[in-house]
């Protein structure tokens, strides 16, 4: 589907959860206070793709994103309550070592640019409307 709406009521904080659209997966993460400040305090660090935490989402505790390692496309490692996190809490890409942080910024391995986020709004307090 070229436009995909979904209700973030319900999920809870730590959670998160993929949805597909246009045949790609998407990752919500309903971010903790703890993932958000990592994410922060990690703006000014040493970056492969330099982009602030702000610049990557529209309400803080919601980070939306594609779920497609930008290496070679594989499908990172750390939805639904998988331990799979890699260095930086956020993802982890088995192909070739990727490790995401979680604003979803590639940190370490051969990924080249930091997890694009789809088009997206908010169109009501918890409803999105992706693409
Ligand atoms: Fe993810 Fe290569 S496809 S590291």
């Amino acid at each position: 589907l070229a436009v995909v709406d979904i209700d973030l009521e319900g999920i809870e904080a730590g959670s998160r959860i993929t949805l597909k659209w246009k045949g790609k997966p998407v990752f919500i993460d309903h971010r903790t206070e703890e993932r958000i400040a990592q994410a922060r305090a990690d703006d000014n660090a040493p970056m492969i793709d330099p982009e602030p935490d702000a610049e990557r989402v529209q309400r803080p505790e919601w980070l939306v994103v594609v779920g497609v390692c930008t290496h070679l496309g594989c499908i990172p490692l750390g939805q639904g309550g998988s331990d799979s996190t890699g260095n930086w809490n956020g993802w982890f890409c088995p192909c070739h070592g990727s490790h995401y942080d979680t604003s979803g910024r590639i940190r370490k391995g051969p990924a080249p640019r930091n997890l694009e986020m789809p088009p997206y709004e908010f169109v009501t307090g918890t409803l999105v409307k992706i693409g």
